[in-house]
């Protein structure tokens, strides 16, 4: 089915496109946030569905056996909706920190991102790390300050936090009226008007809003808030004699950051949050491909791969690439490059994810994201086209924090061991390191954290019928040395282990970041680097 689409109609469905992906540590509230997100955008009727998916999911499962035992997610998947004018991509992401160098992947595909704090816990080690990851891509962020129905830090604490830890100016959009058990409302500071929040039915449904235009000073807005009005007041007042103001440019290079106060819980905030952030938030960006931006309404068809996930549905055992379009109209069943391969291909199976749910997708525009059926031959960061000449620049490598030796020695499969290890190195469920002695019996997996390795064993023995037995390495940081490096200077080195990448590229390994500073101590020209292509960031964007 062909349907005509005029440029102009592809330019709009391009420009009203909102892609992101929400940044937290666990716990922070993702999983309600993005449900209370679906219920105000109408794709589900009752707050609920999205853990009672993930409840069926386990049920259903046995990738997802992992998840069930563990109590963690593992999977992703894409969210989508309408509001307000606008089609809604949520690019949902595993919460457990081993599985973060996923999200980190995942925000390459994002033109924003959700800063989730807790308002009792402040910005916490994920959310720092993750921010710093938005960061070099100089996306937005905007940042919801959640749990104000519960005891929390003073809003100026947490603004002072941000500025410290994140290097970034915070500007509050609307301000808290009351908290924990007095949490009533909000003072939307741009369309200078209160709304105090009621009802909601414990969160499963929309809250009613009570709105009041008007300064915050005026009498009637003082009595709507009661005994918070001088609080308010004062908040505000301090706010404008500090003089930070919206400033959209900086917002758009991530130097500040919009912040905004609610109860992703009770829904307190949610819809006001949800409108301003999808008026602020940038459509569709150009992208670079070898140095020149892709306008996406002004090019066809193309995208990139920035995700591969396989068993989603154990019915079939498949593999889906997740492609980010970057450009143009994509269109079921028509014939594009594989730039990397130069081979022809036929998108003919392609999926809209929605949670576990899978659709047909006949059409899609630059901003969204489609699951293409995976024959086993993509790999992270791969390009599709229709223009020749587009190819972008892939997606960066990340440090990781595990490593692991891999015990080949009289291995039956030893082939099939090799091959199930290389091809779930290509989908990034771990990092292949080598000693630079050659040979399996030589390879180091790296990862983020020890639940990646129980993947990586769980895939091996369903998918490729073999055992992976691993021995656990002393090391926590890897580093790629850009400059000032000899690999003859470590042949002694009891603590530094020298590698090399699946790019070939040489890394280093260490217990500790300690071993890092002696290093830089004693070679002043060394420069090491926590991805082994910095500049991949900019080139990316
Ligand atoms: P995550 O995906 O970021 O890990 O967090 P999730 O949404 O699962 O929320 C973690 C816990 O925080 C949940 O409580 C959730 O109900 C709670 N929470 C989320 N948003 C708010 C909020 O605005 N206010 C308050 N007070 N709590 C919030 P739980 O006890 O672990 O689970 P549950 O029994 O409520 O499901």
């Amino acid at each position: 089915m062909s349907i005509e689409r005029s440029p102009e109609d592809v330019r709009r469905e391009i420009e009203r496109r909102r892609t992101f992906a929400i940044i937290s540590h666990p716990d922070a509230g993702k999983t309600t946030l993005t449900e209370k997100l679906l219920l105000y955008g109408g794709a589900v009727r009752e707050a609920g569905a999205v853990r009672a998916q993930k409840a069926a999911r386990h049920a259903t499962s046995d990738w997802l056996e992992l998840e069930k035992q563990r109590g963690i997610s593992v999977s992703s998947s894409v969210l989508h909706f309408e509001f307000g004018g606008h089609r809604v991509n949520i690019l949902d992401t595993p919460g457990h920190r081993d599985f973060s160098e996923d999200t980190y992947r995942t925000l390459m595909a994002a033109d924003s991102a959700v800063m989730l704090i807790d308002a009792a816990r402040g910005v916490e080690a994920q959310t720092r790390k993750l921010a710093e990851v938005c960061r070099l891509r100089r996306i937005p962020i905007f940042t919801f300050v959640n749990k104000m129905d519960r005891h929390g830090r003073d809003p100026f604490e947490i603004m002072a936090e941000i500025e410290e830890v994140l290097g970034m100016d915070s500007i509050p959009m609307n301000w808290p009226v009351g908290a924990g058990s007095d949490f009533r409302g909000i003072y939307d500071r741009l369309g200078r008007k209160l709304i105090l929040f009621s009802g909601g039915k414990h969160g499963t449904h929309r809250v009613e809003e009570e709105v009041i235009e008007g300064e915050v000073t005026e009498p009637a807005l003082a009595a709507a808030m009661g005994t918070f009005a001088k609080d308010v007041q004062d908040g505000l007042e301090l706010l404008e004699g500090a003089g930070a103001s919206l400033d959209r440019e900086r917002v758009a290079r991530g130097d500040q950051t919009p912040m905004f106060f609610g109860s992703a819980l009770t829904n307190f905030g949610v819809r006001p949050f949800l409108d301003c952030y999808l008026e602020m938030a940038p459509g569709p960006t150009p992208r670079q491909s070898a140095g020149v931006a892709i306008d996406p309404a002004k090019h066809p068809f193309s995208g990139f791969v920035f995700k591969i996930q396989a068993n989603m549905d154990p019915d079939h055992r498949d593999r889906v690439a997740f492609l980010r379009i970057c450009s143009g109209r994509f269109l079921r069943g028509t014939q594009t490059t594989h730039v990397r391969t130069g081979k022809t291909i036929r998108l003919s199976n392609s999926t809209l994810l929605m949670g576990k749910d899978r659709a047909e997708v006949e059409e899609a525009f630059a901003g969204d994201v489609v699951g293409l059926f995976d024959p086993g031959i993509f790999r992270i960061g791969d390009t599709l086209s229709d223009e020749p000449g587009i190819a972008y620049a892939g997606i960066p490598i990340f440090a990781p924090e595990a490593f692991m030796r891999v015990e080949v020695a009289g291995v039956e499969k030893r082939k099939a061991l090799e091959k199930g290890i290389e091809q779930l190195v290509q989908e990034g469920v771990v990092q292949l390191f080598r000693e630079p002695t050659g040979g399996s019996a030589s390879w180091i997996l790296g990862a983020m954290g020890p639940l990646q390795f129980d993947v990586m064993q769980h895939r091996l023995k369903s998918e490729y019928g073999v055992e992976l037995k691993l021995s656990k390495l002393p090391y926590t940081i890897a580093r790629w040395p850009l400059a000032g490096f000899d690999p003859d200077d470590f042949r002694y080195s009891e603590r530094i282990r020298v590698v090399r990448d699946r790019d070939e590229r040489w890394a280093l390994l260490a217990p500790s970041s300690w071993d890092f500073d002696r290093l830089r101590d004693r070679n002043e020209k060394i420069v090491l680097s926590e991805t082994p292509d910095p500049t991949l960031f900019e080139r990316a964007s």
